[in-house]
């Protein structure tokens, strides 16, 4: 084999302890994804609460720890208390975002019902695109304090006894982005975010907040706007956002994969935009990032525009609905590979999203619940990319692509669980032409054992699932891997994302 990699491993040289929350996804209100996704009265697998049950078993298969909610573009002209009380009272409403009729018979409480069955917790996003600083504290206090008020003592006669004690909340959504419903300036956005931030924190200090970084790598105001208005908002925010969404736009699988190393770009550029603030406010307070965005979005984008522009107001449209394929797969996965290289300053992430919109999880109206290639590769880093990032060494052979130059043919990453004793590489060989030889160098992991390797290949780049056949599945290849006088070779075939784990 004439394309090898070598990797170097040290249990003692560490990125950082990966915070679960990198782990998130998302449902908005938008498309299926909750009408006809998490919620479907009448349908053959609904609970009595109207909640799927196939839905809910493939998202507690993705062990996801948190969900971002109601949005995306959908909050910014939310109106939470059209989403709360009886259900017959709620009004309809015209959704602008996504020109969409909004039924309000899923709203917050409901949601939050929901995450309790799946074991997740919510990140609620608040409106600052039409509304402000009074409605997010008015939310604030109707989810979090306990009673004895106007909002809590209307959660109470809402049915709900007890906070719902919600942990994260988005200061607004893409408030760059000039699509956005409200769209500000930095220094509109900065001001506004930064005294709602400081109203919050009077009502619940505990609660942990993210301010709005740019919607996107290439949006003109990039990275302007992030040390723009963290100027206003560093000592009242905890973390701000990044989103990132890419698409194999021209059919160059080859630069389609490359993509994720403008990923690790803009993660370097936020970290520096953020230190940046740091040194001007001359504080000794770090800002992480929350990448409460990410996938690959581009299938769907002419059947949206058309809904959105021939077909609008309808309930729950069917839109956003990629069908991904293999090679979809494997950029979510070196994605994944980059946000836990980054796991030091990249606290929270969010796949977005989570149910038939851009979605790992699909339903079918009158038949079942599927996976989409992409569940995979999340589904290895939810379970296994636990504990501690290690800062891998590495080197090897290259490849030339059309718009990124030359790029590494593996990108790996390495995550280490002390208390399991295991340690596990995810690698994807992006070369679409030849096998690679990975030579990983663990002799500092004494007494483990090759558990398995893990692998998600196919001829096909173009392969994909629908609800009748998964074309695109993981398998076991404990043959691949070998582990010799505390090396490890593994054989990565081309365009194969590789999971492979070690143990005591
Ligand atoms: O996830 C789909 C949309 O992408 C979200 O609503 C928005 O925040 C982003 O532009």
């Amino acid at each position: 084999m004439s394309r090898r990699v070598k990797m170097m491993l040290d249990k003692e040289l560490q990125i950082s302890r990966i915070d679960e929350r990198l782990y998130g996804s998302f449902i908005e209100h938008l498309g299926r994804a909750v009408y006809g996704g998490i919620y479907q009265p009448g349908h053959p697998a609904a609970d009595e609460n109207g909640f799927r049950k196939d839905v809910i078993q493939l998202a507690e298969e993705l062990h996801v720890p948190i969900i971002r909610y109601p949005g995306g573009n959908f909050v910014s002209n939310f109106y939470w208390e059209d989403s709360v009380g009886p259900v017959e009272e709620r009004p309809r409403r015209l959704e602008l975002a996504w020109r969409s009729l909004e039924k309000n018979e899923i709203g917050i409480h409901e949601f939050y019902q929901w995450t309790r069955k799946t074991g997740s917790e919510v990140m609620m996003a608040v409106n600052l695109g039409t509304r402000g600083i009074a409605d997010a504290c008015n939310l604030l206090e109707y989810c979090n304090h306990p009673s004895g008020t106007k909002y809590s003592d209307m959660r109470i006669r809402h049915g709900a006894k007890d906070p719902y004690n919600i942990k994260v909340w988005c200061l607004g959504n893409e408030m760059d982005g000039p699509w956005q419903i409200g769209h500000k300036t930095m220094e509109e956005y900065g001001r506004l975010a930064a005294e709602t931030a400081k109203a919050m924190r009077l009502i619940d200090p505990a609660i942990e907040l993210v301010s709005c970084g740019s919607s996107d790598r290439g949006i003109p105001t990039f990275p302007e706007w992030e040390a723009a208005t963290l100027m206003h908002t560093y000592e009242y925010v905890d973390y701000i956002s990044m989103h990132q969404y890419y698409g194999n736009r021209e059919n160059d699988s080859n630069d389609f994969l490359a993509q994720s190393d403008e990923m690790d770009d803009f993660i370097r550029t936020v970290v520096a935009a953020c230190d940046y603030v740091k040194a001007r406010k001359r504080t000794r307070k770090t800002m992480n990032i929350s990448f409460d965005e990410w996938n690959v979005w581009f299938h769907s984008n002419e059947a949206e525009n058309d809904i959105k522009e021939n077909h609008p107001w309808q309930s729950a449209p069917p839109m956003l609905e990629d069908i991904y394929n293999f090679e979809d797969a494997l950029l979510v996965g070196l994605m994944l590979i980059t946000l836990i290289s980054h796991a030091d300053r990249v606290k929270i992430a969010c796949l977005a999203q989570l149910v038939n919109v851009i979605a790992p999880i699909m339903t079918d109206e009158k038949g079942g619940a599927w996976r989409q290639t992409i569940f995979y590769p999340f589904l290895h880093a939810s379970k296994y990319g636990r504990g501690t990032a290690l800062l891998p060494v590495i080197s090897g052979t290259k490849h030339d692509t059309s718009k990124h130059g030359e790029i590494t043919d593996v990108k790996a990453a390495a995550v280490y669980h002390e208390e399991k004793n295991e340690v596990t590489v995810f690698a994807v060989n992006r070369n679409l032409e030849e096998d690679v030889e990975l030579t990983t160098d663990v002799r500092c992991f004494e007494g483990y054992r090759i558990l398995e390797h893990i692998v998600m290949e196919n001829d096909d780049l173009k392969a994909v699932n629908t609800l009748q056949k998964e074309t695109v599945y993981p398998v076991k290849a404990n043959d691949r891997s070998c582990l010799n006088d505390g090396y490890m070779t593994s054989v990565l075939k081309k365009a194969s994302w590789n999971v492979i784990r070690l143990g005591k």
